[in-house]
């Protein structure tokens, strides 16, 4: 029986170096199994600057996550370590103290970035047309005036880019990110990165270099009309911006900004785009030999201009960075019936490939990314315009790894042209590089029924090619941008397999920014692309897509409780209900716009009654928040708006008891968001039960459906009959994909045909999240796990077994510590095993009983005889 700290973080933090908070709030996990352990008080050691002892500070709460920040605020750039030791209540164990944890302050001020400025060649270029990268470098001393001999105490790097950076510090890279700084609203709010560069400065002579590429910046990025492509959404020129402070014992600062005194040249990369790929010529790596080491001899390099201060304010990222998180090596060499070498690598995923090879100087390597095959060869139409190729022209200096910067694919197949005699195309030469937000994992689920465990796999790897910096809707053709209806729908299931809270902290304030600019209606894609767009579709409000600035918010608090997070966010999720979403009779939505609605569903519902139940559910959830938050008078007008509206929609869309339209949407709709009054449920229930047997348990539902419908059957008695659904493998249904062998979900429940063939249609896409969105209902339902309070202090756990399965597991790490069910069903009946963890608590539901258990932390163990 023990209880320890097995975390302790700041904020939503993965790591705390150069943070925005000066006074970030701490939380801690529990690691252990004691029974009914509660903390009752707490202390907290901070240490901070280099010599004073640690402050100590107790408290009498019970709180672990969130806690206030103990003392004075941090300074910009002020390093303190932290530590925490809690006390369990009625005379339970303490646990001993946590590891020290260091955190770290951003530039606060303005005035910390010693007069940086971006910087750009002075050479010229066509600012329509792809941007060429540039390499960008400036030698500097480090030396103390004071005292000669003063030794390095730190040093970071405080860095962005018009564009995408990579730096270098005398010849080794810094850091392990990718296509950093990510994506934001560039033009109101810009993020930089710190680095700790303590090990890669020298005292003497150093020099440090930044390749820039044109990324989301600058580069071509999706926009409507589709017709038009646009590039330089945020700006025409690319360049870094940085300053490096190098702090020596004696106190002396050194500091490297970006100013003119830089240089500039161009290097081996001579293209890179997001959608199109990198071109590498190896053979210009020669004049650029040793580059970012302070020995190099750059008078060929050209003269730097300076830029004025990006527009966007300069901000520290709220999420973990985008990482290369795996390395996958290829299953199979497929020679094409046209010829062509194709590699499989088993998985469809986003990233790119690492090549080791050798070969005679001006060979050509291209290599071409698709996710599935059609009559053997390469299916690159999905691909829209992205020519998804990146190109390497070898030089002869013996054998080379490569792999592109600022780009990235989604692909399963690689065709490899030009591959040179000299090197064996082996799994040592060619390597999958998975890229993606480096979120950790918190949920895990597996069950007896291998078709579903498989379905689940996908979903996760959908989740890796999609969660990249930005929650995108696909990751392979001209678009990859944060569709907001994606994102809305799938939030809870992202919200259980990763700690997401940073990574959506970010997002919103994007989704908030870009609503400001635009009425407080939510752009259909955030970033909104061009920024300054008017007057087109993307900017018409629309349900589903839009309430993703309620329903997110409120998942978010469920699943990390950070009332702090839902306050910020309150704000949108009011302006879009109040001022966003235009209002027709009795405040429904004003009819006659445009909708997606069930977005790519087989049967059809129509565009205003699933807007209209959306708006009924989001302002429920709009009245919940204040409750949250305390905010007593709102609480009340959005009950009585919600009660209103409500009335309002069975006025205009249920007559009799029964909608307007026997559709599986508009029935889960009307189930899951309470639409319909208590006396007409059960034969509501009967409808949609009649509606999913009639229809062969072929799924009905599109974008607005599909994450609900599991919930509203669930809710209405129709678990058996949605475990049918669920498990269906004919055409459109979740395991159709899944007996087609992919490792995906698809955009389309049939992106693939039935025949093989890839679905014509110009919006297909293999990687695709949304209707992924049912895994939320297996870690629920199945898995038998929902947050009960927010942040899972206390945890509902309800496993309701159907479909022949036998038995389940799931695992949740929540801010408390790791839940876990585990069930089975033997011979003398229903087995339930549950671990609960520190200071949380679960109200346990046995199948088929109604009856509920409270249980404190610790493992338990039930069976049906239980109860
Ligand atoms: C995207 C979607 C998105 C939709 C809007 C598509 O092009 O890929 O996932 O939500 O448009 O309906």
């Amino acid at each position: 029986m023990s209880v320890s700290i097995s975390q302790l973080a700041f904020e939503h933090h993965r790591e705390a170096l150069g943070i925005a908070e000066s006074k970030p709030r701490i939380s801690w996990r529990f690691e252990g199994n004691a029974a009914d352990w509660e903390q009752s008080s707490y202390d907290i050691k901070v240490r901070r600057g280099r010599d004073d002892g640690p402050v100590s500070f107790a408290y009498n709460s019970s709180q672990s996550l969130f806690v206030p920040w103990p003392g004075e605020p941090l300074g910009s750039t002020e390093r303190a370590r932290v530590r925490a030791r809690a006390h369990g209540n009625k005379g339970k164990s303490s646990t001993s103290w946590s590891d020290w944890v260091a955190v770290e302050t951003g530039l606060l001020d303005e005035d910390d970035w010693a007069g940086a400025v971006p910087i750009a060649s002075t050479k010229s270029f066509d600012r329509n047309q792809p941007k060429r990268p540039v390499y960008f470098r400036k030698p500097f001393l480090v030396n103390s005036k004071k005292n000669g001999h003063s030794a390095i105490e730190t040093a970071r790097l405080y860095i962005t880019a018009l564009g995408l950076y990579e730096a270098e510090i005398n010849g080794n890279p810094v850091g392990d990110r990718v296509l950093a700084p990510g994506w934001q609203s560039y033009d109101l709010r810009h993020v930089y990165d710190t680095y700790d560069v303590t090990d890669l400065v020298e005292k003497g002579n150093n020099a440090i270099g930044i390749v820039v590429g044109e990324g989301w910046y600058a580069g071509s990025v999706f926009q409507q009309p589709y017709e038009e492509v646009r590039r330089n959404h945020y700006g025409g020129t690319i360049g870094p911006l940085c300053v490096l402070i190098v702090t020596l014992k004696d106190g002396t600062k050194i500091e490297v900004p970006t100013d003119s005194s830089w240089k500039a040249a161009d290097g081996p990369i001579t293209d890179s785009q997001i959608y199109d790929g990198e071109i590498y010529d190896s053979r210009l790596e020669k004049p650029i030999k040793g580059w970012s080491t302070a020995s190099f001899k750059d008078d060929k390099w050209s003269a730097v201009k300076e830029l004025s201060r990006p527009s966007g304010t300069l901000v520290p990222p709220d999420g973990p960075p985008v990482r290369r998180i795996q390395e996958l090596e290829f299953k199979e060499i497929i020679k094409s019936p046209s010829g062509k070498t194709i590699l499989d690598f088993g998985q469809n995923m986003a990233g790119w490939l690492k090549v080791t090879v050798k070969g005679p100087a001006g060979t050509n390597i291209t290599l071409s990314h698709a996710e599935v095959l059609e009559n053997g060869e390469l299916a690159l139409e999905p691909l829209r315009r992205a020519k998804a190729r990146d190109i390497i022209i070898l030089h002869d200096q013996g054998e080379q790894t490569w792999e592109p910067k600022f780009t990235s694919h989604g692909f399963r197949f690689a065709q490899v042209d030009g591959w040179p005699e000299d090197t064996p195309l082996t799994t040592e030469a060619i390597k999958g590089i998975v890229v993606h937000t480096d979120l950790q994992r918190t949920g895990w689920f597996q069950c007896s029924d291998e078709l579903l465990n498989k379905l689940h796999s996908n979903v996760i790897w959908s989740m890796k090619g999609n969660f990249a910096s930005i929650p995108t809707d696909c990751p392979q053709r001209d678009e990859r941008v944060g569709w907001t209806g994606d994102a809305h729908v799938f939030g809870p299931t992202s919200n259980y397999l990763f700690d997401t809270s940073g990574f959506w902290k970010s997002w919103h304030k994007d989704v908030w920014l870009d609503m400001q600019r635009n009425n407080m209606i939510v752009p259909h894609w955030v970033p909104v692309t061009p920024p300054d767009a008017k007057d087109v579709i993307t900017l018409t409000p629309i349900a589903v897509w839009g309430d993703v600035a309620v329903g997110s918010p409120w998942n978010l608090w469920r699943a990390f409780g950070d009332d702090a997070l839902l306050k910020e966010q309150f704000e949108q999720s009011q302006a879009w209900i109040e001022t966003g979403i235009p209002r027709g009779e009795g405040g429904l939505w004003k009819e006659g716009g445009f909708q997606y609605a069930d977005w790519l569903a087989p049967t059809s519902t129509p565009t205003y009654l699933v807007a209209d139940a959306y708006l009924v559910g989001m302002v429920d959830r709009l009245a919940n928040m204040p409750d949250a938050l305390g905010y007593e008078d709102l609480r009340e007008k959005y009950r009585t708006q919600h009660s209103e509206l409500r009335d309002t929609f069975r006025g205009r869309w249920i007559n009799e008891g029964r909608m307007a339209n026997t559709t599986q949407t508009a029935y889960a709709l009307g189930l899951y968001f309470g639409l319909f009054e208590d006396g007409d449920l059960q034969e509501s229930a009967e409808t949609l039960k009649q509606l999913v047997a009639e229809n062969d348990y072929l799924i009905g539902t599109g974008f607005a459906g599909t994450s609900i419908i599991g919930y509203a059957m669930n809710g209405a008695g129709l678990t058996d009959d949605f475990y049918k659904m669920l498990l269906q493998t004919k055409n459109p249904s979740w395991l159709y994909s899944v007996k087609q062998n992919v490792t995906t979900t698809w955009e389309r429940w049939d992106s693939m045909l039935p025949d093989g063939s890839v679905n014509p249609n110009m919006m297909t896409s293999f990687n695709h999240y949304s209707f992924g969105s049912v895994a939320d209902w297996m870690h629920g339902v199945i898995g038998g796990l929902a947050p009960g309070e927010p942040g899972w202090k206390r945890i509902e756990i309800s496993p309701v077994p159907g479909g022949g399965i036998t038995e389940a597991e799931a695992t949740f790490v929540s801010g408390y510590g790791e839940i876990k069910t585990k069930w089975s069903i033997k011979d003398d009946g229903f087995h339930l095993d549950v671990q609960v963890p520190p200071n949380s608590k679960a109200v346990v539901t046995l199948p088929g009983s109604g009856k509920t258990i409270d249980v404190g932390s610790g493992t338990h163990k039930f069976h049906d005889s239980d109860v």
